[in-house]
């Protein structure tokens, strides 16, 4: 057999296995894993000695061309898959999103519109849903079908996208039904708003109050309220940018009873704490994120979480704004600073570097953790999220021992700040392919815009 492309040498890692071998590529699909023999068959060997062969990335949570407190977040699907990419992801699944009134199918084809000629890498949406007044609990079980099987729903940001506990029972109770699986945004939304609007009152209108006025308390309150309410629908349910010990608590509790409920938290959330809002002026806004940073304590507990399966997955959330001319709504009340901070392009180097490098956990935890966990939940394993015969051919060459020092002068994002500006990392992604096709190979880019494609997913299935 002729292959494409052999990835020579390289110590293949999957959730599972770590061994020395070949990967063989023809037509965009992994055709055979084996020893040098595969070599003399192949149109083009790249050597991956000394280096990991890793399945792609998969972050299951970014938010492109979003439109979001008065503005848009400032990658698109070209900018930001093409720094997916250089930090080694190439699949996201990004939110679609339904506006009030709206059919949901409304959400998935604007989104599909914003993505299909840009996107350099594969993609599949989850659809945010913010009103089910209507024929939307129907309209569910068709986008299941589409292969849009699971469903974002917010338990913060009243009067933008919270929903009632009414309606999120309701869509619990669909996706236990329809094989779909419910994300949540767990902060408790009603009680914040009076918080903030103390700290308004009180004239305390600077970036960090963003923070202090969300305790833990409120995110722990939703984790648990949407677990009950999972519960009761019979439904599994995954909640996402899990920031503090309380609310991971309330994770934990909930699968030692062996329910099906699962958790994502981010980078933000391992290497930054509260102490960021101490910089001069406006530069906390950099940090304004919802959930907010927590204290410091909170890192390791997270790290812990992650190393022993009480969170199942790293995301990052990424919600680019610039300071200039974006964040900087907010200048004169936190209030109307965007929420979101960037990430897309650093997740792997941050997790390989303080998880394995940092003696956490193992390097099949690793790809647990950026890879295989995301695809086997969402739907798109084993197709993506390993390294077998007839997955994709998403792979990703990491030199586990090269440093790199993170900054927005040398990022790709299309963003003038880094939230982890000054990091050093260690292990990082060298040459990305995507479906087979080469898209990163050292610092030169190598994809083109428009060749990622939507990926339908399958239904729910735990883990
Ligand atoms: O601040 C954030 N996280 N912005 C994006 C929207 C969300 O809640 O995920
Ligand atoms: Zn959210
Ligand atoms: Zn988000």
């Amino acid at each position: 057999m002729a292959f494409d492309i052999v990835i020579a040498d390289g110590r293949v890692v999957t959730a599972t296995d770590t061994y020395t071998g070949d990967v063989a590529i023809s037509n965009g699909k992994i055709a055979a894993i084996g020893q040098n023999e595969l070599r003399q068959n192949a149109a083009r060997v790249i050597d991956a000695a000394g280096k990991y062969v890793l399945p792609g990335g998969i972050d299951v949570h970014t938010h492109l061309d979003m439109p979001f407190g008065g503005t848009t977040s400032s990658d698109d699907f070209e900018t930001g898959t093409r720094a997916a990419a250089f930090g080694g992801t190439t699949t996201l699944i990004d939110f679609a999103i339904q506006y009030k009134g709206q059919p949901l199918r409304k959400a998935f084809d604007t989104w599909i519109e914003k993505a299909s000629r840009k996107a350099v890498c594969d993609y599949s949406f989850h659809c945010i849903v913010t009103d089910l007044t209507g024929d939307q609990l129907n309209e569910m079980n068709a986008l299941v079908d589409e292969g849009v099987t699971s469903f974002k729903l917010f338990m913060a940001y009243p009067g933008v996208f919270m929903l009632d506990d009414a309606s999120i029972f309701k869509a619990l109770r669909q996706t236990a039904d329809n094989g779909g699986l419910v994300c949540m945004h767990a902060e408790n939304g009603g009680a914040i708003d009076v918080l903030v609007q103390q700290a308004l009152s009180e004239g305390k209108k600077a970036p960090k109050y963003h923070a202090l006025t969300r305790p833990t308390t409120a995110e722990a309150e939703a984790t648990a309220r949407a677990i009950a309410l999972a519960e009761m629908a019979g439904a599994p349910v995954y909640i996402v940018h899990l920031s503090c010990h309380d609310a991971l608590e309330k994770v934990r509790e909930a699968r030692d009873r062996g329910l099906p409920v699962y958790a994502e938290t981010c980078p933000q959330y391992l290497y930054l704490s509260i102490e960021n809002f101490d910089v001069p002026g406006f530069e906390g806004a950099k940090f304004v994120f919802t959930p907010p940073l927590r204290e410091k304590w909170n890192q390791e507990k997270l790290w812990n979480g992650l190393k022993r399966d009480h969170l199942q997955v790293v995301s990052t959330d990424h919600c680019p704004f610039c300071i200039k001319e974006q964040k900087e709504l907010g200048r004169e009340d936190f209030t109307k600073i965007p929420n979101g901070g960037p990430g897309i392009e650093h997740r792997m180097s941050l997790i390989y570097s303080g998880g394995v490098k940092g003696g956490r956990f193992s390097v099949n935890r690793f790809v647990e953790l950026v890879s295989t966990t995301p695809a086997k939940l969402f739907g798109l394993y084993p197709r993506k999220g390993t390294i077998g015969l007839g997955s994709d051919a998403d792979l990703v060459i990491f030199d586990p021992n090269r440093k790199h020092t993170i900054s927005a002068k040398t990022h790709h994002m299309r963003v003038d700040y880094s939230m982890f500006e000054g990091i050093e990392v260690t292990g990082v992604a060298e040459t990305v392919l995507s479906q087979g096709r080469l898209i990163v190979d050292g610092n030169q880019f190598l994809g083109q815009p428009g060749r990622g494609t939507f990926v339908k997913r399958s239904t729910y299935s735990p883990p």
